[in-house]
This record gives C-alpha cells, structure tokens and sequence, in this order.
C-alpha cells in the first residue's frame, strides 16, 4: 500500500502577496513564482495522464500509489493557483501568461500518445529530488526572511515531491515500462519545457513593471544564463558588475556541483529514486507536521513556538 499521505493544507493567499516574495533574493523570488504556474499547468498534465493510466494498472499497490500521487499533485496545483491568483490581483496580464502557458500542456495532452505524457512525467519528477535537495539544504538562505505564506507553500510541496519521489517512474514503468524510451524523449521533454519557461519569461517582462519584479525575467532563464557563464570562462564576455544576484549565491559550489550531477544521473535508465541522498529538512517538515505545528506559517509559527517556550 502506498505510503503517501494527502494533507488538508492552509495557506493564505487571501490578502496580496508580493512579486519579490523575497526581498533579498528577487532572483530567487521569480524563479519560485515561475515554479508556481509550471505547478499548476504541470500537474494538470499529471492528472489528466494518471486518469487515462489509471484503467492499464492491475496492481492494486500500484493503482493505491497511482491515485495517492494524482490526489497530491492536485492539491499542489490547487495552493498554486491560490498563490496566482493573488499575484493576478495585482497584475492582471498575469492572467493571459497563466492561460498561455496552461494552453501549451493541455496541448501535449491532447496530442501526443499516452507513453510520452508518463515518460515526460517520470523524466521531470526524476529531477526533483536532488535539485529540491539544494534548496531544501539550504532553506535558511533562500526561504526564510521571506513572506512566510510564500515560503511555507513552496517547503510544503518541495517535501511532498520528495516524498512521492518513486511515482512517477513506478507507473511509468508499470504502463509503458521501456527504460530507453525516457531517455530517448528527453531532448523534445526539455525543448517543452524551454518553451513554457520563455512564455513566463515574456510574460513576467510584460504584465510586472521593472521596479516590482527587480529582475529582467529573460535574462533569468537558464540557458541565457548557461551562454553566459560559458562565454566569461571563454573570457569572451566580463562579468557585469550590475548583475542580478544569482538565486544560488551563497550555497556552496560543491553543493550545487553534487545537484547538477545527481539531476544528470536522474536521467539514465535505471535511476531508482529511492536510491537518492534526502533532505534532511523534509524530516524535520514531517515531524513537525505530525506534532501538529502550523506548517503553513513555517517560519512565524517556528518563531512564535520558540517565544511561547521562553515565556
Ligand atoms: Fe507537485
Ligand atoms: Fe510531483
């Protein structure tokens, strides 16, 4: 039987929330605002294949894990959509990105073959584990500081990706089953996903004014950032003294050397997930949400249970 739980969540998004979540790190900001409409359009996708897979699994362990996963991924979705909507409120073309880019998976569900939509799923989620692990790692630098309602939001869904962290690949493999298949769609699954990153990119540039968003979104991408950094190890460009701070800075090289190559190793045909190296924070989250700790305020509550025990 599965092991995955569907907790009742409570976050907040009622009042407005802004952009630059983080006023540190706008870098790091925009990159989980970005997370947050590939949450919503991702897992739809998610939903939607794990519906149609759903009658092809025998297995009731696996049917249980199958239908725990979807359950949790909605309700991932659903707090994203809340954390949306209330940056819409205040930026209303948001609305038009959110559509755009829900639109360009809805696209890959109604046209490519089942197979595809799970080995897409497992490939991406493979991934997860060890890059969520860096930020997890690191929680302090990047989250706390920050809204908490924002922050507590984005340490709930980072623990339960790596507590569902073997099911993607544990239906794929009991649907489609072809190992190499997933390596072979993962250059088109990375050509998808650069093309709903340059949709939020664009859109963030378009519908955030400069001063609120306090990054140009374009240059935030990865594979503008990827040319840079090659080209100032060619010196063929200098540092620009300017620069947006980067979202990592601050955590350790070999820290994120160690993400890059365990992301790398996610990739290959036999990766088992439950193999992979654990945050030690997605511990920590668990206990605290079984002590029945407002998770959902994670950093105030933390606090204020620490005032209430001097007191
Ligand atoms: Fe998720
Ligand atoms: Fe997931």
């Amino acid at each position: 039987m599965t092991e995955l739980q569907i907790r009742r969540t409570r976050f907040d998004f009622d009042d407005d929330v802004p952009f630059v979540w983080n006023p540190g790190n706008p870098a790091f900001s925009f990159s989980m605002n970005a997370t947050s409409i590939i949450a919503i359009c991702f897992e739809k996708m998610i939903v939607a294949a794990v519906k149609e897979a759903l009658p092809q699994i025998s297995d009731t362990a696996i049917a249980a894990e199958a239908d725990a996963f979807l359950r949790q991924e909605a309700q991932h979705a659903r707090a994203h959509r809340r954390h949306m909507q209330a940056l819409i409120k205040t930026y209303p073309g948001l609305q038009e990105t959110l559509d755009t880019a829900i639109n360009h998976y809805d696209n890959l569900t109604a046209t490519t073959p089942l197979a595809y939509r799970l080995a897409y799923i497992a490939d991406l989620e493979a991934t997860f584990t060890p890059s969520m692990k860096l930020m997890l790692d690191n929680e302090a630098l990047l989250f706390k500081g920050g809204d908490d309602r924002v922050a507590s939001l984005f340490l709930w869904h980072f623990v339960e990706e790596v507590e569902h962290r073997s099911s993607a690949l544990i239906i794929y493999d009991a649907v489609v089953g072809k190992p190499w298949y997933r390596v072979r769609v993962l250059p088109s699954v990375v050509k998808h996903l650069g093309e709903v990153i340059s949709i939020i990119a664009n859109g963030v540039n378009d519908n955030v004014p400069e001063g609120d968003r306090g990054v140009d979104a374009g240059s935030m991408m990865r594979t503008v950032q990827m040319r840079r950094a090659v080209r100032r190890w060619l010196r063929l460009e200098a540092p620009d003294p300017n620069a947006t701070r980067p979202s990592y800075a601050g955590i350790q090289r070999r820290e994120k050397i160690i993400a890059v190559v365990n992301v790398l190793l996610s990739q290959t045909p036999f990766h088992k997930p439950a193999n992979s190296p654990l945050p030690e924070f997605a511990e920590r989250w668990l206990a605290r949400y079984q002590a029945g700790d407002d998770v959902w305020h994670w950093y105030t509550s933390e606090l204020a249970g620490k005032d209430g025990n001097r007191g």
